[in-house]
């Protein structure tokens, strides 16, 4: 079966990353036809477009869609990023954020194996706020952040389906509930009433700022991680850093009720400053195809590649990329 894939390499070492996880996809065998959309930072400068509705509609009909990175140095920060990614996460509504770690923590003696399930269309990033007196004395800014019922429980829900699907069967819960009250009322509620559903599944809760200290001092506690958008955002960033490096890091925008295409990128960003060097670490984009084959049903070409990116390899992007190629080949 031939898998549908809409590439967009977007800004900086996008395109450099995503071409390798294409080589790796195709080494291990899976059929895929690509079609590349030239969306990013270089395509807003040159016309203005960023990801218009038209452009949109022409995504959904793909199975899924690889994404390098986003973020381009002329552009002001933010434009691209909730432009192109923040619109397709919510339009499409990608409502999963996972993004798996595996690794040794620098003072960790043993591997850690954890997966963090990041809330992706609420919390503080839907834009909800506004600016007033802006540049005077009395500015002031707003930035709410919404928390639906029917937002966290599906997030919740999915985490308990992973955990079941795992041997330690261990979800927690991560958030700030002594001070985000309102939003961390909901969470916890809606928390204890799927944990009920799940009694096979173990549970704990962590703040957001003890679960730092964990994720450097203690990460084997953690089996499955849920939680809110931004803390999500975070974590995910000290996740990359305790295994491996955001190089390695990769990470899955999922639609599991698959009214659309799912998308699939590296967690790090567009690093301007080596695009086109054959410098990056195309590994977290690989991982990423894998995370995108384990959705198109392609799991053993994926744990195929997982193999292949647990051994060593250095060089240019493209030896790692041949490297991993040829490695999955076999
Ligand atoms: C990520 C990124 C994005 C986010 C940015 C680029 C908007 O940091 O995918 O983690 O904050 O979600
Ligand atoms: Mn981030």
């Amino acid at each position: 079966m031939t898998h549908n894939i809409a590439v967009i390499g977007g800004d900086g070492i996008g395109p450099d990353v995503t071409t390798e996880a294409i080589k790796v996809i195709r080494a291990a065998g899976v059929d895929i036809a690509t079609t590349e959309f030239d969306l990013g930072g270089d395509r807003y400068l040159r016309d203005g477009e960023i990801l218009s509705d038209e452009m949109l509609d022409a995504l959904r009909p793909f199975d899924s869609i690889l994404l390098g990175a986003v973020g381009h140095p002329d552009v002001k920060p933010g434009v691209i990023e909730r432009g192109l990614l923040l619109k397709m996460r919510f339009d499409l509504d990608l409502y999963i954020n996972q993004r798996p770690f595996l690794g040794t923590a620098p003072g960790g003696a043993a591997p850690h194996d954890f997966i963090v399930i990041r809330e992706n269309t609420e919390g503080p990033y839907v834009g909800e706020g506004g600016a007033l007196r802006v540049g005077t004395p009395h500015e002031v800014a707003t930035q709410g952040s919404v928390n639906t019922r029917f937002g966290v429980e599906r997030c919740i829900r999915y985490a308990f389906e992973l955990a079941v699907t795992r041997e330690r069967k261990h979800v927690t819960l991560v958030h700030k509930t002594n001070v985000l009250s309102f939003a961390g009322d909901l969470w916890q509620r809606t928390f204890d009433e799927v944990a009920a559903e799940y009694p096979q599944v173990a549970t704990a809760y962590n703040h957001v700022d003890a679960a730092c200290i964990y994720f450097v001092q203690d990460p084997h506690r953690y089996d499955v991680i849920v939680t809110d958008n931004l803390f999500g955002d975070i974590l995910t960033d000290l996740g990359g850093a305790v295994s491996g490096g955001i190089g390695l890091a990769s990470s899955a925008n999922l639609n599991p009720a698959r009214t659309g295409p799912s998308m699939f990128e590296p967690v790090h960003g567009s690093a301007p400053d080596i695009a086109g060097q054959n410098k990056a670490n195309p590994t977290a984009a690989i991982l990423s195809a894998a995370l995108m084959l384990d959705f198109l049903d392609e799991g053993a070409a994926a744990d195929r590649i997982r193999a292949a990116c647990a051994q060593p390899v250095t060089g240019s992007t493209t030896d790692v990329g041949d490297a991993i190629a040829a490695r999955v080949g076999n």
